[in-house]
């Protein structure tokens, strides 16, 4: 576990989490929520990697956050801070927790969608170095909102180059 922002350390999140993001999920996404079976699913999919951001002090679920991977390049699945946590580094804690794990993992890029109208979470990923890529009409249903697709490349130090083999030219100047 690391503490990330002040009082608030992330944590992978498991199965029993599910009750409290089920509501977290509602409470901050509305209509767009995914449901507790696609959170489920969300959690053990493959290539997932979900944390949450939980009071020392209390214990209590604060925010959470998913990525995926798919082998080349990551995406950031979801990120929220409950209603009286949020403004206080909980979702730049979760988000440098994701890169962190993109990096790890040698992801080479991170996109994520967002809503055009959603300021905050573009302010925070603007923050973390994402820029917008271009525009998706409609992309949030029911409500028909745009979504701005946005990326940021992430500076995994290439593997060191394997020395080249001997060509025959070479064997031969050696013997
Ligand atoms: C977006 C969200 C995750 C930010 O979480 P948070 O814990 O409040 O984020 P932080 O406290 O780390 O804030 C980081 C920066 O984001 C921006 N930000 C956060 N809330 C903001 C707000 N209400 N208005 C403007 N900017 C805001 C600011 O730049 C802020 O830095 P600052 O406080 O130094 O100015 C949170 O607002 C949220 O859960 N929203 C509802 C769910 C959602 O929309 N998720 C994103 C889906 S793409």
């Amino acid at each position: 576990m690391t503490e990330l922002a002040p009082g608030v350390v992330v944590r992978p999140l498991t199965r029993a989490d599910l009750p409290v993001l089920d509501r977290f999920e509602r409470e901050l996404f509305g209509a767009g929520a995914w449901s507790r079976a696609a959170l489920a699913e969300e959690l053990e999919g493959p290539g997932r990697w979900y944390v949450g951001g939980h009071e020392v002090a209390t214990g209590e679920l604060v925010g959470y956050a998913g990525l995926s991977f798919d082998g080349v390049d990551a995406e950031v699945m979801t990120i929220g801070t409950t209603t009286g946590h949020q403004r206080r580094g909980v979702g730049s804690a979760l988000l440098a927790a994701l890169l962190g794990h993109a990096r790890e993992v040698g992801a080479a890029n991170v996109y994520l969608e967002v809503r055009v109208d959603n300021d905050p979470a573009l302010r925070l990923y603007e923050r973390a170095g994402f820029v917008r890529m271009g525009r998706r009409r409609g992309y949030y249903q029911p409500e028909n909102v745009d979504a701005w697709t946005m990326s940021l490349a992430l500076s995994n130090p290439p593997a060191p180059a394997a020395p080249p083999a001997p060509s025959d030219d070479d064997k031969e100047q050696i013997s």
